[in-house]
């Protein structure tokens, strides 16, 4: 008996002769596959020109995904509360503070109008500035303004108690000096629901954030803003809180600042 018997002998198995490496399957497989891998590794280097480096890989990911959060802003870097505050909010629930508040800083428009108008400085120049951009887009039609600040008393004298369309004094963003209404000079539904349907109330309702100024009254909106729809009211809040609103899609001041729903006067029933 030689060695191989012996060992297959002791093992158990069956004797294992000495081959070859060529005459194995196995030895031909391996070549195969380290041809195609060295072949697939040429391939790359020439199409991308050089040898590709991964980087080594951490069990975790390092940085946290962020979801998109829309357009950013600080909305408590200005006061809601302080009427000379361009992102005051009035409404049935925030009357101004003092009731019969006058802005300081008042100035006169020069703009087409039915009567004297007025606004606070910064809303008067946004106002004048989005004027004459809509007549250059639109140089046979024209904007004009229908009313703008009202006194508490020229608000009394209004006030006809239409609760859903006319502000109580002292609850009237008309007497911020940062509210007008808005028609056409064309005349054409003044005050009136169909000003949406008119070109410059169209063009209103997509440009006007672009000037700083909101659509205060929105339709839908009536549950929280106490007011029906107002296609003509237009509120000055400043280019950083209306280009905000705009891209966020917050259509109110309520919603904006996260503020109880103001659909009647505290002591309304
Ligand atoms: N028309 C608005 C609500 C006002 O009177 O202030
Ligand atoms: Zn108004």
């Amino acid at each position: 008996m030689n060695q191989l018997d012996q060992h297959a002998r002791t093992t158990g198995g069956r004797r294992q002769a000495k081959r070859p490496l060529r005459s194995r399957p196995s030895f031909w497989w391996g070549m195969f596959f380290a041809i195609v891998a060295v072949g697939a590794a040429a391939s790359m280097v020439v199409i991308s020109g050089a040898v590709p480096v991964f980087p080594k890989p951490t069990p975790t990911p390092t940085t946290k995904f962020t979801p998109y959060a829309g357009p950013k802003i600080d909305l408590t870097s200005r006061s809601i509360d302080d009427p000379k505050s361009y992102w005051l909010v009035v409404n049935k629930l925030r009357p101004l503070n003092p009731l019969k508040w006058v802005p300081e800083d008042l100035v006169s428009i020069d703009v087409p109008k039915n009567y004297v108008a007025y606004l606070r400085q910064e809303a008067a120049a946004a106002l004048v500035q989005m004027f004459i951009s809509y007549k250059a887009e639109n140089p046979k039609r024209g904007l004009k303004v229908q009313s703008t600040y009202r006194s508490y008393d020229m608000q009394a004298s209004v006030f006809d108690g239409t609760l859903t369309l006319v502000a109580k004094p002292g609850y009237s963003e008309h007497q911020t000096g940062m509210a007008t209404d808005i028609g056409a000079i064309s005349g054409k539904c003044p005050v009136q629901d169909c000003f949406a349907f008119e070109p410059e109330g169209k063009w209103l309702a997509a440009n006007a954030y672009k000037f700083g100024f909101i659509l205060r009254y929105p339709k839908g909106k009536e549950k929280v803003t106490g007011y029906q729809y107002e296609p003509w009211h237009y509120r000055y809040v400043g280019t950083e809180l209306s280009w905000y609103m705009h891209d966020a899609k917050i259509q109110t001041l309520e919603e904006a600042f996260n503020l109880p729903a103001a659909p009647k006067y505290a002591d309304q029933k």
